[in-house]
């Protein structure tokens, strides 16, 4: 059995009535790239939501259960969710470079976490460019503002500033939806080799997608996970008939 890195029992989240995540229990394998696969509205954004505690901002949000991060309640009273943020990174649907150059893009996160230091800030901008494949598009132009690149340069570049403070967990929320093909392959590629060193939770309207990169998925519907595995499993020989009925394109 591979190691779980987070794992949820009896979870639920209510937001005000809406019963958004019902009794989810998961175990996320630490170094895989799991999938959260579902129709619109079943809850995928939500669950990603609640594992780096980004729900907390939203009026009338009520969550029970338990849900562990290494271990540790996620949602323990005085838990420090900056510190829990940094270990949990997020890239969204829609890429959200700060207007400002790309080099201070990287280091804002490291900048905000005390790092100072010229040289130390200029390897860790480099090391995470390299990390997110864009270096070598971007290394001539580092003072230049990052909305001047492409939508593919610009999610990549998030990818960078994501991993410029060294996280342990990256979740991705639709992260390739507004790219075109190429820009979508490069970012497959790169979250395959990322996964040596993190965890990558991504969520993904595309079933080639989570076929092709994903090795475990989740199957989401109306707020339940339907079913979780081996990501060959699910899309060979799901043991769900709405799981099958979701993957053969009959509903969603
Ligand atoms: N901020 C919010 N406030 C109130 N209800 C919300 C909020 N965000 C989501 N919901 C509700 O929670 C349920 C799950 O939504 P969620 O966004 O998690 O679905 P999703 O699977 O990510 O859908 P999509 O594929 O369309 O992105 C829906 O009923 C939605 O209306
Ligand atoms: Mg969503």
């Amino acid at each position: 059995m591979e190691e779980a890195i987070l794992s949820a029992r009896g979870l639920n989240l209510y937001y005000g009535e809406n019963h958004a995540l019902k009794d989810i229990m998961i175990d996320i394998p630490e170094r895989r790239i799991t999938a959260l696969i579902g129709p619109s509205g079943c809850g995928k954004s939500t669950f990603l939501r609640t594992i780096n505690r980004m729900n907390d901002l939203i009026p009338g949000v009520k969550i029970s259960g338990s849900f562990t991060y290494r271990g540790e309640e996620i949602y323990a009273p005085g838990r420090d969710v900056t510190s829990l943020r940094r270990h949990i990174g997020m890239v969204f649907q829609k890429p959200n470079p700060f207007p400002m150059s790309i080099y201070d893009n990287v280091a804002y996160g490291p900048r905000t976490h005390g790092i100072r230091n010229k040289v130390k800030l200029d390897e860790l901008v480099e090391e995470s460019l390299r990390g997110a494949a864009i270096w070598d598009e971007v290394k001539d132009r580092l003072k230049k503002s990052a909305l001047g690149l492409s939508g593919g340069q610009q999610q990549r570049l998030c990818i960078a500033r994501a991993l410029a403070v060294k996280p342990d967990v990256l979740l991705m929320d639709e992260a390739t939806s507004a790219l075109d093909p190429i820009s979508t392959s490069k970012i497959e590629d790169l979250a395959a080799e990322l996964k040596k060193d993190y965890t990558i939770i991504m969520v993904t309207h595309n079933m080639q997608q989570a076929a092709r990169i994903s090795d475990h998925t989740a199957f989401f519907l109306l707020g339940e996970l339907v079913e979780f595995g081996e990501t060959e499993q699910i899309f060979s020989m799901p043991r769900d008939k709405r799981t099958e009925d979701y993957i053969t394109g009959r509903f969603g």
